[in-house]
C-alpha cells in the first residue's frame, strides 16, 4: 500500500515538475540571467545584524551547480527567476528586515525533476544528512529564525536536517516557512520540535503551494502581522 502510494505521488510530482520546468523554460531572459548570477554566488556566512531576525532556506535551485537555471525549483517573480523558497525568504525580509541564509551543501542536486525526486527519495531512505558548506557564523546575535524548507517527500530534505544537526536553537524563536505541492507542512513543524527541544517553535508557519509563490506577498504579509511583527 505504501509502495503504491509513493508510485501515484511519484506520478504527481512528476506531472507537477514537467509543468514547473516548461514554465521556467518560458520565462524571460533577463530573469535567467539574474537566476544564475544568484545561483553562482558564494556560500553564504549570516553577518550580525541589527534586527536579530535571521531567515534561513533551503532551496534545491541554489544547490543545483551551474546548470540551476534549467532547475524544477525556479519561479518567477517580478520578471526574475529564483528558488520558490528564496522568493518566500525575500517575501519575509520586505516585512521583518533581518538577515537571509541559504543553506548550502556540498551535494549538487540533479536539476532535472525526476531525478531529483530520485535522488531525494534515495538520500531519505538512508537517512543521509549533505555536508553543509555555509555556516551561520554569529547565531547568538539571532533570537528569532525563520527556517524555509520545501515538503520533500512528506518531510524535511535531508540538507536540513543536517542544518539543525549543526545549531543548538535552544532559548530562541523558530517560525517555520514552506512550500509543497499538496502536502503542505506534513508533519514537519513537529519534526523540528523534537529535534530542537529548547526551542521555541511557532505551530502558526507559512505554507504555499509551489503554483502561487509568485502571488503570495499579500499573504505573507497578512501571515507575519497576525504573529506579532
Ligand atoms: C524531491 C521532491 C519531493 C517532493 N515531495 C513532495 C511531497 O511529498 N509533497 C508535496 O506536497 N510536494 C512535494 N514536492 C514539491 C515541492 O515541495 C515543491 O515543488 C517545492 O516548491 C520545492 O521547493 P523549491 O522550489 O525551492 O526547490 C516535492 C518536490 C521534490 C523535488
Amino acid at each position: 500500500m505504501k509502495h503504491l502510494m509513493r508510485k501515484i505521488l511519484a506520478a504527481l510530482l512528476s506531472a507537477s515538475l514537467i509543468f514547473s520546468l516548461s514554465a521556467c523554460s518560458a520565462s524571460s531572459g533577463e530573469g535567467q540571467q539574474s537566476a544564475s548570477q544568484s545561483a553562482d554566488a558564494p556560500a553564504q556566512t549570516a553577518q550580525a545584524g541589527d534586527g536579530k531576525i535571521l531567515i534561513a532556506y533551503f532551496t534545491a535551485a541554489e544547490n543545483s551547480g551551474v546548470d540551476a537555471i534549467a532547475s524544477a525549483s525556479y519561479t518567477t517573480v517580478n520578471g526574475q527567476a529564483m528558488g520558490r523558497l528564496r522568493a518566500v525568504a525575500d517575501m519575509i525580509q520586505q516585512n521583518v528586515g533581518g538577515d537571509l541564509f541559504s543553506i548550502r551543501t556540498s551535494v549538487v542536486y540533479p536539476t532535472d525533476g525526476r531525478e531529483l525526486i530520485d535522488y531525494a527519495a534515495q538520500e531519505q531512505a538512508e537517512n543521509a544528512r549533505p555536508e553543509l558548506t555555509s555556516h551561520i557564523e554569529n547565531l547568538d546575535e539571532y533570537d528569532t529564525i525563520f527556517i524555509g524548507y520545501p515538503n520533500w517527500w512528506a518531510d524535511l530534505p535531508m540538507a536540513v536536517y543536517s542544518f539543525f544537526d549543526e545549531y543548538d536553537f535552544s532559548g530562541k524563536t523558530l517560525i517555520p516557512f514552506n512550500v509543497h505541492n499538496g502536502s503542505r507542512f506534513s508533519r514537519t513543524i513537529q519534526t523540528i520540535q523534537e529535534l530542537e527541544p529548547g526551542a521555541t517553535v511557532i505551530e502558526d508557519g507559512f505554507t504555499v503551494s509551489e503554483q502561487t509563490v509568485a502571488d503570495a506577498a499579500g499573504d505573507v504579509a497578512s501571515w507575519l502581522e497576525g504573529l506579532g511583527f
